[in-house]
Formats: structure tokens, C-alpha cells, sequence
């Protein structure tokens, strides 16, 4: 596979959760975010010495037609968790929140040619977010453990969340993403989902949410599903993985495949 460079925004103050099904995710602050977020309690106390580790690979571009944006390799990439964006990077693409990032401050970066990947939870329900009132409460399930405050899983085959998801990639459209990255696909892992999902179900969701992107000329990126990878490969541009240690510090590093 390819090499790629990815930079993890470093801080001390940062957020880190861990989901069920063994894919842990990192969410680093700088503690001056828009957004306040709460740690869990359990998390609170390992999260000063909690580091991010980040892999990405490129997936073959199995994906052939269409020419929204697949990474080549030795692309760099600044991931943005959370807080405010440090717009500074000098880097290939960005990964940013899709609500939390500013229309000019995508605009900004794509001034620079910089790729613009802009990021949403695609398997669960947070609060306080642009369309949060657009879901309705019986597509939601269990709350996420270690997840955000009131963040719940959704029940990915209702109809209604597709209706939403496909707002979610109109919205990175009008906002000048190229990408999108939509995390939490893997709500089948999930005993305590409240759902009786099952992978093909979680297939066909991931699969017709790629299909979506790419209608939508955005390039698409897997993440927090490594267990259908091989059946995802042919739908999805590139893929990341994430793996916070509990010891370190997140920084700048290069991971080949
Ligand atoms: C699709 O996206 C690519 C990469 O962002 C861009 O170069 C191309 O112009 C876009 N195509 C259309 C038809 O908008
Ligand atoms: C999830 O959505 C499907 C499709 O609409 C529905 O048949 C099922 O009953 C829902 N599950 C729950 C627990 O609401
Ligand atoms: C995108 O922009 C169009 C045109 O301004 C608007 O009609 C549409 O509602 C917007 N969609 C979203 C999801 O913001
Ligand atoms: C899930 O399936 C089990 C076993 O078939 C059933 O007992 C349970 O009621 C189902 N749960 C939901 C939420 O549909």
C-alpha cells in the first residue's frame, strides 16, 4: 500500500473516548472549542496522558469512474478532532468536522489547495448538532459507551436516517468539502445498540452512503469498520484507522502500509 503523513493536532486537554466493538477513537481539543464537550468520567482521568495514533491507507482505487478526489501517495494530512481549526498546516488535506467547520474556513483552505475532508457521525445521534432536531426518537437506541453526552446509536435501516445522512452530504456539498468521512459504521458490532442490526445490513448502509458521496462527486473514506474492509474496499477511496494509547503524546508521524 501507500505511505501517508498525518499529523494529529497535539494538546494536553483532550477528549478521548473508546467505542464498543474495538475501535477506539480520539477526539483531541485544544479546549477553547465551540463546542463544549464532556468527558466521561472513566476517560477524565486518562486523558492527560492519552495519545492518538493514526493509520491511514489508500484503498486501490477500485473506484474507478468519477473524479472526486482519491489521495495519491505521500499525501499529508492534518486531522482536526476537535476545537477550533488551526488553519496554519501545511498539509495536502484536512479532516475536519463537517458542522463545526466555518464555510470560509473551508473556503480558506481550499484557496491553498488544500482537500477538504470534512467529517460526521454517520452510526450515532449527537446533541447540539445543526440537524439534531431532525431525528426522531424512535430511531434512536443505546446511549454510546464512552461516547458523548447523549450520543445514541441509530437504527442505521429506518428509512428516516438515510433522509438525514443524505441532508449531512448535501450540507458538505454547500459547503465545499471534497470528501467526506463518515465515522460510527459500525453499529452492528453493537450489542447494546437496541437494534438488531446485522452486518449485511451495516453493508448495505456503509455501501449506499459511498454511493452517495460519489453521486455527490465528494470522495469517501471509511473509518471504524475494519471487519468488512475487504467487502468495502470496492465502494470507498481511502480508509483510517484510528488507536489512542494511553501513554505518549499524539504528533507527527508517517505509517506505511
Ligand atoms: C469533482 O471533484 C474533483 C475533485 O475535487 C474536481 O476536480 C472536479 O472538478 C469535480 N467535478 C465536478 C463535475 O464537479
Ligand atoms: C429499525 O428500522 C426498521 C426499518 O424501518 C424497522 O423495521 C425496525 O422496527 C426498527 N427497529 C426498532 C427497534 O425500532
Ligand atoms: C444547499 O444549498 C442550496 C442552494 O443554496 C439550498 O437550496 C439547500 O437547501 C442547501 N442544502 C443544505 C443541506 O444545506
Ligand atoms: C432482536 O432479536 C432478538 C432475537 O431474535 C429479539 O428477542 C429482540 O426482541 C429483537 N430486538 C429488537 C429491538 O428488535
Amino acid at each position: 500500500m501507500d505511505e501517508l503523513t498525518m499529523r494529529a493536532t497535539t494538546h494536553r486537554d483532550r477528549e478521548h473516548r473508546r467505542q464498543p466493538g474495538g475501535f477506539p477513537t480520539c477526539r483531541c481539543s485544544t479546549g477553547r472549542g465551540r463546542r463544549r464537550r464532556r468527558l466521561p468520567t472513566a476517560a477524565a482521568a486518562a486523558a492527560t496522558s492519552v495519545s492518538l495514533f493514526l493509520s491511514a491507507l489508500l484503498l486501490d482505487a477500485a473506484v474507478a469512474a468519477g473524479d472526486w478526489w482519491k489521495p495519491g501517495p505521500g499525501v499529508s494530512w492534518q486531522m482536526q478532532l476537535a476545537g477550533e481549526i488551526d488553519l496554519s498546516v501545511d498539509v495536502d488535506m484536512y479532516n475536519i468536522d463537517l458542522f463545526d467547520a466555518a464555510t470560509s474556513e473551508i473556503e480558506e483552505l481550499r484557496d491553498r489547495d488544500v482537500v477538504v475532508i470534512c467529517s460526521f457521525s454517520a452510526g450515532t445521534f449527537e446533541e447540539g448538532r445543526l440537524d439534531s432536531d431532525d431525528f426522531e426518537s424512535d430511531w434512536l437506541g443505546g446511549g454510546v459507551e464512552d461516547g458523548f453526552e447523549g450520543e445514541r446509536w441509530l437504527n442505521i435501516t429506518a428509512e428516516g436516517v438515510l433522509t438525514v445522512m443524505t441532508a449531512r452530504l448535501d450540507l458538505a456539498t454547500n459547503k465545499s468539502c471534497q470528501g467526506v468521512e463518515p465515522s460510527n459504521v459500525q453499529v452492528y458490532l453493537n450489542e447494546n445498540s437496541g437494534f438488531n442490526i446485522t452486518a449485511s445490513d451495516q453493508l448495505t448502509y456503509n455501501t449506499w452512503l459511498a454511493g452517495q458521496a460519489h453521486d455527490r462527486n465528494l470522495s469517501v473514506g471509511l473509518r471504524n469498520d475494519w471487519l468488512q474492509l475487504d467487502d468495502l474496499e470496492p465502494s470507498f477511496d481511502w480508509a483510517l484507522s484510528e488507536d489512542c494509547l494511553f501513554q505518549g503524546e499524539c504528533g507527527l508521524f508517517s505509517v506505511k502500509f
